[in-house]
């Protein structure tokens, strides 16, 4: 990757928990980062954290001087009095603070990586609140976005099923819009995550149903088969993985049946 002159971000999509989905790309742009950011909220940051460490450590040629910034930010998300959106949009706020702050930090030609969990086009905020930084007029810099395996390719390989039958579409959903939008009849395959409040139980037994929850981290659980026969153990095995590791990272593919 030819580097312009001027401060440099990129964005590192690092997979979704398994080292060994770290990709070339990834590989190389960490070997010419001058900063490491690593920015994480919620239940599971401390164990994020210390998996995008234990990459770097990895990957990263001891020969290579770099130093890593870590950020502490609240979830505001479903907390406090106001709308959902009133809390993202406080949220984004206080993420365009943090990151001009780190940008800030790097000297005139340095660069920085940011590191995405999974794919950084998918469910996350990061290139959106870089928009927000760039926009705001305050620091100039180059963007760069290196792709990652997402949870939903992760959880497609781990059961080795492709996401659709020929030809068909797919939705991406979270838990929110499931329960409140539900699946267009158009619809056979439908992708779930985020899914914080169960609302996967309104599909019906029509479906199958693939589930991964910590795909390619430890203590991995993936299950597949006819929804109705697995529905219960899916419920059983979340409940129980919140309780023992007190945060849920899962992703569901379900599939009309013909
Ligand atoms: C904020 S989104 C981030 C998605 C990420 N950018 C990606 O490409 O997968 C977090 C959600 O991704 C899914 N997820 C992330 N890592 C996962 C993993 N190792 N196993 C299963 N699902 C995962 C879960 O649905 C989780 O709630």
């Amino acid at each position: 990757m030819g580097r312009a002159e001027g401060r440099h971000v990129l964005v590192v999509g690092i997979g979704s928990g398994d080292p060994d989905h770290l990709t070339v790309g990834a590989v190389r742009a960490l070997n010419e980062t001058d900063a490491v950011f690593i920015v994480d909220k919620g239940a599971a940051a401390s164990d994020l954290r210390d998996a995008r460490r234990q990459l770097c450590e990895r990957v990263i040629d001891p020969a290579h001087s770099y130093r890593v910034v870590e950020v502490a930010l609240d979830a505001v998300r479903d907390r406090g009095a106001g709308s959902y959106d009133e809390a993202v949009a406080g949220w984004r706020d206080e993420r365009v603070v943090a990151y001009e702050r780190l940008i800030g930090g790097l000297g005139p030609d340095e660069t920085g990586a940011f590191l995405v969990w999974g794919d950084p086009t998918l469910y996350d905020g990061t290139l959106a609140i870089l928009d927000d930084v760039r926009a705001s007029g305050h620091l100039q810099f180059a963007i760069d976005v290196i792709p990652g395996i997402s949870s939903v390719s992760a959880l497609a390989a781990r059961h080795g099923v492709a996401l659709n039958r020929s030809g068909e579409a797919i939705l991406i959903t979270t838990g929110r819009r499931l329960a409140r939008d539900g699946v267009p009849d158009a619809i056979d395959n439908v992708v779930v995550m985020l899914d914080a409040h169960d609302a996967w139980r309104a599909f019906g037994d029509d479906y199958d149903v693939w589930w991964s929850a910590y795909t390619g981290m430890s203590g991995e659980r993936s299950l597949a088969g006819r929804l109705g026969e697995q529905r219960e153990v899916i419920d059983r095995e979340r409940t129980r993985a919140r309780v023992e590791r007190g945060w849920l990272f899962d992703t569901f593919l379900f599939r009309r049946r013909r």
